[in-house]
């Protein structure tokens, strides 16, 4: 009988972590993966445009869960997940393992109704943490790595918290960074798209925003002073910022529309596709984001990275690659900026395992957990 696994995948961030998961998994003889996509994002620019940039096969399963509050979206992927379980048991198919990755209510929605079930659950990214529990993805951390049975680490200090959570040493493997395999794989076929030259940039003299964190978005003080900051940053450095539904939504909300319709050298983008987005971050000068994901991105790129937050989960983005945490000060968001246009801002250096080989060592520890059981 074949193994059977099921890996899950629902919001933007998680595509380009399953992609090579996926890719090693079909390539197992005797294991049978089923895709599920959520539906936790829908659009198409932010999630059909990564399974076409990034190759990765149609989803066998949709669930279509859309949009709603932190409860209900939760609830309704857990609804749909619990049927597909139970189905697949019922034919007499049950799955051996649920892989969820990230951080999103999907990972925290899937890993839970699968533990129900007693299907057992690996979580890619096991391990990181902010510290704060005000943001929704610390909550949905815990949660999935407090009832999963294999703990896949993207960098130290998530085997560090889980060890020090209580986890026995054996559920946890310091496997690298799967996103980083992505990246390495796209780099030059991102460079050669024609997106700097369809947006009049030259490479090394703009900079690219994303912000998109509730912390960072929903409060119109706290967006009207960070782009206020932006703005003035962009007479010195062009500014590119392709903008996440969420932000687009408060911006129109808050009345900030003909504020920044003013300021030529802040453009506001639709969100980009995988390969044009690379295309813009691998050749910045800088960085300015609240995105996990970014953070990692630019340390393998080393792209000086300033992090509009106060904590990362990601120390090691800061600790030896190209990020610095700025919070929401505008003073030190300036006095970075200044520092990378005098060329005097820190080298970063890329973490270990972060080579595009970690989706080998996830596929082993998958596989091998399975076998052993
Ligand atoms: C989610 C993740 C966040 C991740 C981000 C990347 C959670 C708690 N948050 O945040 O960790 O960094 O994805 O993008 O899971 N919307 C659309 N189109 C879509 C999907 C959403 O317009 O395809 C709009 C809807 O108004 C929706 C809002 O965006 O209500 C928020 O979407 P949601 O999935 O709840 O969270 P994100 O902010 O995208």
């Amino acid at each position: 009988m074949p193994k059977r696994f099921a890996i899950v995948a629902g919001a933007r961030p998680n595509f380009m972590k399953i992609a090579p998961i996926l890719r090693q998994l079909d390539a197992r003889e005797s294991l049978v993966t089923t895709l599920i996509h959520t539906g936790q994002h829908y659009d198409r620019n932010l999630s059909d445009v990564f399974f076409d940039d990034l190759g990765i096969r149609r989803p066998d399963l949709s669930l279509n869960v859309g949009s709603g509050s932190h409860a209900r979206q939760t609830a309704d992927v857990m609804v749909a997940i619990e049927d597909v379980l139970v189905e697949a048991a019922k034919r007499n198919e049950p799955y051996d393992r649920l892989v969820v990755v990230g951080d999103v209510n999907s990972t925290m929605a899937a890993a839970i109704a699968a533990t129900k079930v007693h299907v057992p659950v690996a979580h890619v990214e096991a391990g990181l943490r902010s510290f704060d529990r005000s943001m929704p993805e610390e909550i949905n951390r815990m949660v999935t790595d407090s009832i999963s049975d294999l703990l896949l680490c993207s960098e130290p200090a998530g085997v560090e918290n889980l060890i020090r959570e209580g986890h026995p040493q054996s559920r946890v493997h310091l496997v690298g960074n799967v996103m980083i395999d992505t990246l390495l794989v796209h780099l030059e076929k991102a460079k050669s798209q024609n997106t700097l030259s369809r947006l009049g940039l030259s490479p090394q003299n703009y900079g690219v925003v994303t912000l998109h964190r509730p912390s960072n978005v929903d409060d119109p003080k706290m967006l009207h002073e960070l782009l206020e900051v932006l703005a003035g940053i962009s007479n010195q450095l062009p500014l590119v910022f392709p903008v996440h539904p969420r932000t687009r939504a408060r911006i129109t909300e808050f009345g900030f529309e003909s504020m920044l319709a003013s300021n030529a050298q802040l453009r506001l983008l639709d969100p980009m596709g995988y390969l044009e987005f690379l295309c813009l971050t691998s050749q910045a000068k800088v960085i300015v984001t609240d995105s996990g994901g970014l953070q990692e991105e630019s340390t393998a790129l080393d792209v000086p990275c300033l992090t509009m937050r106060e904590n990362t989960e990601r120390p090691v983005t800061c600790d030896e690659g190209s990020g610095t945490l700025i919070g929401q000060s505008a003073s030190k968001l300036r006095q970075q900026l200044e520092s990378v246009l005098a060329g005097t801002y820190k080298v970063g250096k890329c973490p270990t395992l972060w080579d595009g080989n970690a989706a080998v060592r996830i596929a082993d520890a998958l596989v091998g957990s399975v076998c052993k059981s």
